[in-house]
């Protein structure tokens, strides 16, 4: 699975950390940012996204202070469906029942072993399809 992974400033030290780890010897691309030095969260979230929604990559995930600001961006682009989990049980059920293509993790509301164990959940986990194919539809509404 071709991953792409993207954090602000904020999620900088926690993106390295799942890194050096979880995601280690996967086949995973950081789209930024590499360093300390601010950005807007925005200007990330937007290029991993789109480079999910493309194909060029099957999953994301994205790390900011909360992943709300990374999740609230992802989620204009049409065919992504960003979950900000900070429970392995919502990673789980967001692959299974939601087909989530992009995970969203807050630096400053996880430590780093959970956000591992979502991490390793979420890429473990595949989508139930089904009755919830229909309904994943639905969610498409983008004009
Ligand atoms: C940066 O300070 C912070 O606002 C950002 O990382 C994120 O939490 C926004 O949602």
């Amino acid at each position: 699975m071709k991953i792409a992974i993207g954090s602000d400033h904020a999620g900088l030290t926690l993106k390295r950390a799942l890194l050096a780890s979880v995601l280690k010897g996967l086949d995973i691309v950081d789209l930024g940012t590499d360093s300390r030095h601010a950005v807007d969260y925005p200007d990330i979230g937007h290029r991993l996204a789109k480079s999910v929604a493309s194909g060029q990559y099957e999953r994301g995930i994205l790390i900011c202070g909360t992943g709300i600001g990374m999740a609230m961006t992802a989620n204009k682009t049409c065919g992504i469906r960003a979950a900000n989990c900070s429970d392995t049980y919502s990673a789980e059920m967001s692959v299974r029942h939601n087909d989530a293509n992009v995970l969203c993790l807050g630096s400053r509301t996880l430590g780093p072993a959970l956000a591992e164990r979502i991490v390793k959940v979420w890429l473990n986990t595949q989508f139930d399809g089904g009755r919830h194919a229909e309904r994943v539809n639905k969610i498409e509404l983008c004009s």
